[in-house]
């Protein structure tokens, strides 16, 4: 299965004066067209979150012209700069409800493949949070089919991120990170988990499922002093996932 992914496009409308509005519609605009333009078209093409910067209707609207332009059917989960709820109302996406909280989690089947957007994001704060209710959802969603290769996208890495003491993580509680680990743990379908987030890259493993952190669509977003004098004005990321538990990623750089 070929996945594009785009991630952390953070759109602002113009007229909020913000100064790189126009140089982040671009690089959108510009990887949509790219990814039309692919000898070979992915089989589905993911936002790994953070889509717009301030939640707002307009964003919205906005981002979604363009991305309705792909030919490749695509998939969305938020991040902590989302709005779920005007994500889902001007997507006209599925959402998980319950009598007091909303979260978008959902799966999908792709070819042979089964995918899993993990609902990351809170109104509280910028930080992960997968608390009981939604690690349940999530252990619900890969019982239903365990025999059927799955593909995880999130927006926040659910990972240690130090190599050192102390830990450093983006969740909540390192539990979070703990507990999302114990479900991969029991479930060797998920063949990789594609995230965002941290505005730069990585890749790691949880448990033997590979892990791929893509920075942001535009490069004027991206905050690694290490790579940035070399990273591309705008890139997508091109994942070639196999049944095996192993992700091939291709940097795609968009003239
Ligand atoms: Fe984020």
């Amino acid at each position: 299965m070929l996945i594009a992914q785009l991630t952390d496009t953070h759109i602002t409308v113009p007229e909020n004066g913000n100064g790189d509005c126009y140089v982040k519609l671009e690089a959108l605009r510009k990887c949509v067209s790219a990814i039309n333009k692919l000898n070979t078209a992915p089989d589905v093409v993911i936002h790994t979150g953070d889509l717009v910067h301030n939640g707002s209707d307009e964003e919205y609207r906005l981002t979604k012209l363009i991305m309705d332009e792909l030919r490749a059917p695509y998939l969305i989960t938020p991040g902590n700069r989302d709005s779920v709820t005007a994500l889902i109302r001007n997507f006209t996406l599925h959402s998980y409800q319950n009598a007091d909280t909303a979260f978008l989690q959902y799966a999908t089947s792709v070819l042979d493949y089964r995918l899993i957007a993990s609902d990351t994001s809170t109104e509280n704060n910028n930080l992960g949070f997968l608390d009981f209710q939604r690690l349940a959802h999530l252990d619900n969603l890969l019982n239903e089919k365990p025999e059927r290769s799955t593909v995880i996208f999130m927006h926040h890495p659910p990972i240690n991120l130090s190599n050192s003491e102390p830990l450093k993580h983006e969740y909540e509680s390192y539990g979070m990170v703990r507990n999302f680990s114990e479900i991969i743990d029991r479930h060797p379908q998920v063949v990789a988990i594609l995230c965002g987030h941290i505005h730069r890259s990585l890749t790691g493993w949880i448990n033997a499922t590979p892990l791929v952190v893509m920075p942001p669509l535009s490069k004027s977003l991206n905050r690694d002093p290490a790579s940035y004098s070399s990273t591309p004005n705008i890139a997508f990321y091109l994942h070639t996932i196999s049944t095996k538990a192993s992700v091939d990623t291709e940097v795609i750089t968009v003239n």
